[in-house]
């Protein structure tokens, strides 16, 4: 019986150490002080045992409930002079906690501050859907079905004529459909290709940006992206104008900056050419105003398309494009 004892003493000991609310440490005097409690129940016993073992175990089970009652009072007090408890015994004097407070994805942000700068340059923001007729993916943008230049841009179909859009460049001909030169916009938004790897997502934003007006040269197209990029990279960030194709646009060129992640040395982001393309642009090809009633001999205008996660990437120096979609709070909280 005095193992039987010990062993329960020892046992209540742990547990209340770790008791830390007033209704626990109610259970704890229940379980074992109670009048049903498991010590009242080996201390019934002590009447069974033969004459000469009774004073001694009496004695020492009356020694466990002065010391479990004593830990008992001890932890009553502690409880309810200390600390915040569930039952609302408040110390007025200990350190707040700090809510979590939440803040803008760095893809939201990067597109917040893209918007602002052409806005300043008193471009106008619109919007377009996802879910997009081919006409306006492709077929106004001077793409016809058989065009090769289909290929460039793995499309997911909703039905033969509708497609999750692969670029914003349809906004410019929505755009372009509803209002007469001069027009000057920003469009932001998700676009979708079959498409994935470090540099690559299905899902990617981009933002567009149209200019129409009279004698629109290249020129403008030219110092509009350059200021765009000193604005958003530092005024000393290297560009250069890399010529290219578009169906839509003639003529066309890529922008790419110097790769800020190794300064133009070469690295397995730039795919060891030191530069980073970042955007595609040129001035509207007059195929494009043919399907929107534009009269070509009278208006001029170029256009561009950059992706938010290459710009995003090269601002914060990330080198896995993938990051921006795992929802990993170690990665979301730096920004
Ligand atoms: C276009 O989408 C054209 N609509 C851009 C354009 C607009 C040209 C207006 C002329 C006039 P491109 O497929 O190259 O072009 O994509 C534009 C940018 O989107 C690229 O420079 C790149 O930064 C980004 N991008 C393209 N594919 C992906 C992808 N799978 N994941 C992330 N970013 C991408
Ligand atoms: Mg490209």
């Amino acid at each position: 019986m005095k193992e039987q004892l010990l062993e329960l003493e020892e046992r209540a000991l742990k547990e209340i150490a770790a008791v830390d609310d007033p209704a626990e440490l109610e259970n704890f005097r229940i379980k074992y002080l109670g009048k049903k409690g498991q010590l009242t129940s080996i201390m019934k016993n002590v009447g069974g045992l033969p004459p000469d073992e009774r004073p001694k175990i009496g004695k020492f089970a009356n020694l466990v409930k002065t010391n479990l009652s004593k830990r008992f009072g001890e932890a009553k007090d502690s409880l309810l002079s200390g600390k915040v408890s569930r039952d609302g015994f408040i110390d007025v004097t200990l350190p707040g906690k700090e809510p979590i407070i939440g803040h803008l994805h760095p893809i939201t942000s990067v597109i917040k501050e893209v918007c602002q700068i052409f806005s300043r340059m008193g471009f106008r923001v619109v919007k377009g859907p996802n879910v997009e007729l081919d006409y306006y993916n492709f077929e106004a943008l001077n793409i016809p079905k058989d065009h090769p230049a289909r290929d460039m841009q793995d499309t997911f179909y909703i039905s033969d004529n509708v497609v999750l859009r692969t670029h914003t460049s349809p906004i410019q001909v929505r755009v372009m459909e509803t209002r007469q030169p001069p027009v000057s916009v920003i469009a932001p938004g998700k676009v979708y290709r079959r498409d994935s790897d470090v540099s690559h997502t299905p899902m990617f934003h981009q933002v567009e940006g149209l200019l129409v007006d009279k004698n629109v040269s290249f020129g403008d197209l030219k110092g509009t992206l350059t200021s765009f990029v000193h604005q958003m990279f530092g005024s000393d960030t290297e560009l250069r104008f890399r010529p290219s194709f578009f169906p839509f646009t003639e003529p066309s060129a890529e922008v790419d900056i110097l790769c800020v992640l190794c300064g133009g040395k070469g690295c397995r982001t730039c795919s060891q050419t030191g530069w980073l393309e970042i955007l595609g642009s040129g001035m509207v090809d007059p195929e494009v105003y043919r399907f929107v009633d534009y009269d070509a001999d009278v208006y001029s205008g170029f256009a561009f398309g950059m992706g938010i996660e290459r710009i995003a990437m090269l601002k914060y120096g990330i080198d896995d494009i993938q990051l921006f979609f795992k929802n990993d709070m170690r990665f979301l909280r730096q920004f």
